[in-house]
């Protein structure tokens, strides 16, 4: 059993992954008007990361016995300028979702409501490699800079990203 501040916590998680489905997806959007097919893979994937995340919460509220409320959000931004204020937008974002699930966390411990402890422990572990990833991606962008052979290197290597979710 859920308590009502943890259902309300977890329940808006759901949205937070929602958002940051489309808000990647809006990334996608850009590289693809660029012509950096890679760049936008790798984001579509992480749009799919993030509904398949916002489904696990979905999922874990209703197997304890309540019902998942499906809300609607602002519209995620959609004029960028560079990859690399993307991948800052992105790292940043990440940081926020890391810092939601930690307070979720600390609510779970507080209320030691060990199921949801045991559930959470997936996205923190998640969250560092989401972090890591960012964090990667915008210091290579800064490295190669936007023009150049070097942007098309790392649009290569992205375009091989695939959503795998056996593997998450
Ligand atoms: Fe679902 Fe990127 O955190």
């Amino acid at each position: 059993m859920l308590s009502k501040n943890l259902l309300t916590k977890l329940n808006e998680q759901i949205t937070h992954e929602f958002y940051s489905a489309q808000y990647y997806l809006a990334m996608a959007a850009y590289f693809k008007k660029e012509d950096l097919d890679g760049f936008a893979n790798f984001f579509i994937v992480q749009a799919e990361e993030e509904r398949f995340h916002a489904m696990k919460y979905f999922e874990f509220i209703n197997d304890q016995g309540e019902e998942a409320i499906i809300t609607g959000f602002k519209d995620p931004k959609r004029e960028f300028t560079s990859a690399e204020e993307i991948f800052s937008l992105a790292l940043e974002h990440e940081k926020l979702v890391s810092s939601l699930i930690n307070d979720l966390m600390n609510i779970a411990q507080e209320e030691k409501h060990h199921p949801s402890i045991g559930f959470l422990q997936w996205f923190i572990a998640e969250q560092v490699e989401e972090e890591a990833s960012m964090s990667r991606l915008l210091s290579l962008v800064k490295r190669v800079g936007e023009q150049g052979h070097g942007i098309l290197m790392l649009d290569r290597e992205l375009a091989a990203r695939t959503f795998n979710p056996a593997a998450e």
